[in-house]
Parts: C-alpha cells; structure tokens; sequence
C-alpha cells in the first residue's frame, strides 16, 4: 500500500519534471505551467463511449494525464489514436502506454498527421492543445476539421484556461457547450464541448 502510494507519487513528481523541461523547450506549444489535475483528465474523458467501437482521437497528450484517464475509462490502448507534436513526450508516451498509437505530428495538419486513418470516424475527440497560443482561424479551422472526424452529435473536447470559448461562435457550423469548471487544477480550468450544427 505505502510502496504503491510511494511509486504514484514519484511517478507525478518525474512526470512534473519532464513536462517543465518541455516548457522550457518549447513554451509556446506546451501552453502550461503544470499538467493537467487528474480531476480535468477524468471529467474530460468522462464523455467517451467505450463501447462505440469506434476509436478515441486524443491532441496534445503531453506526459499523459488525460491519456491516463482515457484508458481508465475503458478504452483499450489500440483503440487510442494521440497526436503529439513534441517527440521528447513521444518517446516517453510511447514507454509509458504500450499499445496505444502515439503519432509524432502537427494537430493543425491532420490531413498528414491522420493520414493512416483517412476517413475513419472516431468516437469523440479530446483535446489538450494550448488553443490559446494559436490564431483564432487556426483554431476555427481546427475545430471544424475534428467534426468531420466524429459523428454528428459526438464532442470535440477542448479544455482552456480564460473564462470564454477559446473558439468562436460559428452557429452554421457548430454548437459551443460549456462542460464544467475545475478549480482544483493549476490554473483553474474550463472544459468546452464543440458539436456540428444539425441541418
Ligand atoms: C497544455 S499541454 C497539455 C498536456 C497534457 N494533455 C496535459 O493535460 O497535461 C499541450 C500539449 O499539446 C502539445 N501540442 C502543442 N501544439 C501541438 C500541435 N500543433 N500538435 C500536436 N500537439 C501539440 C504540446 O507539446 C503539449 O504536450
């Protein structure tokens, strides 16, 4: 049990670390200042469907948090497909999570990134990329191309830190919903969900 406790504990310790070097390297694309609160992760994957048969979609993993929490809702690791732009956290990712494929790519080039899955549907996307860093055309443009990657009715999961969207409101295109507010997380974060427009 105290050994158990011990290995989570310098698990989270030496995974704060890797992610402050990524910071280091690459602020901009990293976007944070600490990984995601387990808490975030969970009500971030609580949305998958595991028994869609359809795979998850997951942008910007990092050192794993969220990725961590979508295996524990009982997606099986092949039917996780993540995209991560960093190959630092890659490698890592790939030690840590056998079985789930970790693509080394650029989320806002899916048409190369997600070239192995052209046209395949996922069950719903979630996303850790630091929208915010980004123009706001990137990530309208981003957004709408996820949509075309899931079926109607099915999120695109985007948690942020400011108090609004960090997307627009495009009403002919997609519905903006706001999931939940986690104030135990460094900062506090937003969870948003991005669903296509019906008709
Ligand atoms: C805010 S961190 C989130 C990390 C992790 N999901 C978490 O919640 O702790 C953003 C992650 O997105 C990755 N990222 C940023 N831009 C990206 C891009 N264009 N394509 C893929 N990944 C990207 C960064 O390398 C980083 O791992």
């Amino acid at each position: 049990m105290v050994a158990r406790l011990k290995s989570r504990i310098a698990t989270k310790f030496d995974d704060e670390i890797r992610f402050l070097k990524g910071v280091i390297a690459g602020p901009k694309t990293v976007g944070a200042i600490m990984p995601t609160s387990a808490r975030t992760a969970d009500r971030m994957a609580s949305i998958i469907n595991p028994n869609s048969g359809l795979r998850v979609l997951e942008l910007g993993p990092g050192t794993g948090v969220i990725t961590k929490a979508i295996l524990a809702r009982g997606v099986k690791p092949e039917n996780l497909v993540s995209v991560e732009y960093s190959a630092s956290f890659v490698s890592h990712l790939r030690e840590r999570f056998p079985g789930v494929q970790f693509i080394e790519g650029d989320a806002f080039n899916l048409a190369e990134t997600l070239k192995d899955f052209e046209g395949e549907q996922f069950d719903c996307v979630i996303s850790g990329i630091p929208l915010l860093n980004f123009p706001m055309s990137k990530r309208v443009e981003l957004i709408e191309d996820l949509l075309e990657r899931i079926p109607v009715g099915r999120p695109v999961v985007q948690f942020s830190y400011g108090p609004a969207s960090p997307v627009v409101a495009k009403p002919d295109s997609y519905q903006i919903s706001h999931f939940d507010f986690i104030m135990r997380n460094i900062p506090p974060a937003q969870i948003w969900h991005y669903r296509k427009t019906v008709g």
